[in-house]
């Protein structure tokens, strides 16, 4: 009985300790990603190419083996959704692997640190943390592109999606910090600025894109979870077929 307990309490652990770090980031609100939902991953892939990719790469993934997971037609991601050229000058081709033109140097010079490769994002960070980081951008005159993160404090990266979503103004209020002392919290946003999505929308395109970076990190995931399927369906029917020979053998003995 006791090992019952330390295993449970071991297990609980971890998520008792994420839920608790995570009650420091803002925002913090909960995503579910749709893995049947191909139109949004499509949005998210276009929003990826138009605002991602110029600096980030995805140097895992091929654009035609992408059009074909998520029913994007090679002409449409050739004219809608490619926007780099080749080493010789040329559009990128559509059976090319998502790689950025910038160079490591360029990028370390302008943001004091280069943009990592996004194919597994979703992943390392989690498709929650990414959904309130894209949302997390806030005007802070102390940083040196003019905004702050609240859920990547510090952040090198500007906030590109700005256009759509406009500019925020932190919240912010003095909280204990269970140690005896306190310190500064973000405990909301206020809008300032319009960009071209209200609040919604942004929300939806973010979601959008969120989706379509957790494909990107798993792309066979689907195959597996109807391979999945098929795999239990058959051992159903074999089980049937197996209590079936059973009685068949031990007919006579009985
Ligand atoms: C202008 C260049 C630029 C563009 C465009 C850009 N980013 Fe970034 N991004 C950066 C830089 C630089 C960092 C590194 C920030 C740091 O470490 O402080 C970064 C970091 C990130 C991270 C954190 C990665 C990690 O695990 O630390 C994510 C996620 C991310 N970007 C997503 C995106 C998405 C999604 C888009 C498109 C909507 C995008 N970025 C567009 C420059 C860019």
């Amino acid at each position: 009985m006791r090992k019952t307990i330390i295993v449970i309490a071991s297990l609980l652990f971890p998520v008792l300790g994420w839920s608790a770090g995570g009650e420091a980031m803002f925002p913090n609100d909960d995503i579910s990603v749709d893995w049947d939902d191909k139109e949004s991953m499509q949005r998210g892939a276009a929003l990826f190419t138009n605002y991602c990719l110029s600096c980030h790469s995805a140097a895992y993934s091929r654009y035609n083996r992408v059009g074909k997971d998520l029913g994007i037609s090679d002409e449409d991601m050739s004219n809608n959704l490619i926007f780099t050229t080749d080493k010789y000058g040329d559009k990128t081709k559509v059976g090319s692997l998502m790689t950025t033109t910038m160079t490591i140097e360029y990028a370390e010079a302008a943001f004091g640190t280069a943009p990592p490769d996004l194919s597994l994002v979703a992943r390392s960070r989690g498709t929650h943390w990414l959904y309130n980081y894209l949302r997390g951008f806030y005007l802070d005159d102390t940083r040196p592109l003019g905004v702050n993160n609240g859920v990547f404090p510090a952040v090198g990266m500007p906030h590109v999606l700005v256009g759509l979503e406009g500019l925020k103004k932190a919240k912010k209020e003095m909280k204990d910090d269970g140690h005896g002392g306190q310190h500064e919290v973000i405990v909301g946003f206020e809008q300032v600025s319009k960009g071209s999505m209200s609040t919604a929308e942004y929300d939806q395109a973010v979601k959008d894109l969120v989706s379509f970076l957790d494909y990107l990190a798993e792309p066979y995931k689907q195959k597996r979870q109807s391979v999945g399927t098929g795999v239990l369906i058959f051992l159903f029917f074999f089980l049937i077929l197996t209590y079936m020979l059973k009685k068949e053998y031990w007919k006579d003995i009985h």
